[in-house]
């Protein structure tokens, strides 16, 4: 049976790895599907996206990357696909997934979406918090693959190391330790 599971992975996480790898353990054949969605300016371009999944899911033998536009359940319709799968985070997720999954089922009654709970360890874990920890300064290297986050890093500062060092406004933080203690 084949599966498509369909996103914006805007960049690829390392909870989306993790349902990629039980999503393959479960299904013959599993597409992983970028959307290419014109109204959204995204952090990474399409093409960069699927290099950076490609590159991630390369120990999956029977993974295929690819991007569509338009509906998904045309997509999967399309690859022959009978399953959509989706991650489950947290209980919030659950209403929107919900309401897209009942979409879907009004508009392709024979393809069934199956949610994946990522694990608990990733629970938090979204594209959204590893920009805006990377717009911080912050590091990722534990929250995407090592390819990714020298992607992000690159695109951000344009080094391959984020410079996270902060910086305040009151006089007393700026201060060196050594004047810290002499104070
Ligand atoms: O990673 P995301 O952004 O949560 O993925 C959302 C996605 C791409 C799966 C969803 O927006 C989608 O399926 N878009 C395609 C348009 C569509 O089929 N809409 C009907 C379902 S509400």
């Amino acid at each position: 049976m084949i599966a498509i599971y369909p996103g914006s992975f805007d960049p690829i996480t390392l909870g989306h790895l993790d349902v990629m790898e039980r999503g393959c353990q479960l299904f013959e054949r599993m597409i992983v599907a970028v959307l290419r969605n014109p109204g959204k300016t995204p952090f990474f371009t399409v093409a960069q996206r699927l290099d950076q999944i490609r590159l991630a899911t390369q120990h999956l033998s029977n993974i295929e990357v690819d991007s569509f536009d338009g509906l998904t359940v045309n997509y999967a319709k399309l690859r022959q696909a009978k399953v959509i799968i989706r991650g489950l985070r947290v209980v919030s997720d659950f209403e929107k997934e919900l309401q897209m999954a009942h979409t879907n089922k009004t508009l392709a009654p024979e393809i069934e979406t199956v949610f994946l709970a990522t694990s608990t360890e990733r629970g938090f874990l979204s594209s959204s918090v590893v920009k805006e920890i990377a717009r911080f300064g912050g590091s990722v290297d534990h929250l995407v693959p090592k390819h990714v986050a020298l992607d992000i890093y690159t695109k951000c500062y344009g080094k391959t190391q984020p410079d996270s060092a902060p910086t305040a406004t009151n006089p007393i933080t700026q201060m060196s330790p050594s004047v810290e203690q002499q104070a």
